[in-house]
């Protein structure tokens, strides 16, 4: 009779052991401690014991009901703990969300590594207006009023008031600049500064009415062509790879003689090589200095006016200028 009951005892034990989740413990309080449990089986057998055993044998069922469901109480508690520990399901293999950050522009990127080259030959960074006059944009420039360049058709102008009670416009090149550093500091000077022009340009791939340059001006005493073909191949080899060649190719601009458009040639991925026009250039125009009262018998130097959008896209194989600018973040994400 007792033996049964130790049996069971330890049955329940073994089982209770081997239970790991909620359904099992559910399973263990019904096969055991249910109305039609095992233990209720062996209270209703209490009839068929002897009658001097009777209150021997209930109690014993009785202790082994309280531990029971003592045990079953402190596995459903510890049971309820460990799922609380282990918070929600997670697949810790599963590959996360990389959170997604903003980056800079690729053309601010672009200008900022084209400052820290030039840094790097001992050029300041300067900067001068995006609304200018016509002095700084064309009179010191040596661009005299009947020159072609100053048709209201090729020229952003805005309202009258300038310096001299001429129009604004919208600078159409960084050599503005040029003018408002040497008004502003004596020789020598060395700087480059980088900027948006304006120009109503009709947009295809290689123009926008809306892009940027980058200028240098190095103004001293015996400063000759060849150091500005020298300034600009090491520039080509810093920007674009010590393979980088330059060649300058004669060309006219009011303030440079002479004057030349700078070509840039580069290895290609299939082992080819092609030449683009970047910028123009040349030896600053005596008649620049005389505006900005430098002695033109003491000082030479030379000046450069690059397409900082041009040069992002060789460098980063954009065939389309248009790109840069119509902000669509899977094209800019890119870079
Ligand atoms: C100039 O603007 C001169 N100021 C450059 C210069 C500076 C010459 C100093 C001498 C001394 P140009 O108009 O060629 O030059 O323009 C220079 C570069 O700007 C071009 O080579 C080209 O790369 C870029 N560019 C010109 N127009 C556009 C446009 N609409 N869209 C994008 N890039 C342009």
């Amino acid at each position: 009779m007792f033996e049964q009951i130790d049996q069971l005892a330890s049955q329940a034990r073994a089982d209770l052991e081997a239970v790991e989740d909620a359904d099992d413990l559910e399973r263990f309080r019904v096969r055991y401690l249910g109305g039609k449990g095992a233990v209720k089986e062996l209270t209703k057998s209490i009839k068929s014991v002897p009658a001097d055993d009777r209150p021997a044998f209930g109690q014993r069922v009785n202790e082994l009901r309280q531990k029971l469901q003592e045990a079953f109480d402190e596995k459903k508690a510890r049971l309820a703990a460990s799922a609380e520990r282990k918070g929600p399901a997670i697949d810790l293999t599963e590959p996360g969300l990389p959170p997604r950050l903003g980056r800079v522009h690729v053309l601010r990127r672009t200008v900022d590594e084209l400052l820290e080259v030039f840094a790097r030959m001992g050029f300041d960074a300067a900067d001068g207006p995006e609304v200018e006059d016509e002095h700084h944009n064309f009179v010191a420039l040596n661009i005299p009023e009947s020159h072609p360049a100053r048709d209201p058709w090729d020229n952003f102008y805005l309202a009258e008031g300038g310096d001299a009670g001429g129009p604004f416009l919208l600078r159409t090149q960084t050599s503005t600049v040029q003018i408002r550093v040497m008004e502003n500091a004596a020789p020598p000077i060395r700087v480059v500064s980088a900027g948006r022009v304006y120009r109503p340009d009709e947009h295809d791939a290689t123009h926008s009415s809306m892009f940027h340059q980058l200028e240098g001006l190095y103004v001293d005493e015996g400063v000759s062509l060849a150091d500005l073909k020298t300034t600009l191949l090491q520039f080509a080899r810093a920007y674009f790879g010590p393979d980088a060649e330059v060649s300058l190719v004669p060309s006219y601009f009011p303030f440079t003689e002479p004057s030349a458009e700078l070509y840039v040639n580069r290895p290609l991925p299939d082992g080819g090589r092609e030449w683009l026009e970047v910028g123009g250039c040349g030896v600053v125009d005596p008649a620049v200095f005389e505006q900005v009262g430098y002695d033109p018998e003491r000082y030479t130097g030379f000046a450069f006016g690059l397409g900082i959008d041009r040069l992002a896209m060789i460098k980063h194989g954009v065939d389309d200028i248009r790109l840069f600018y119509e902000n669509d973040v899977r094209f800019l994400r890119q870079f």
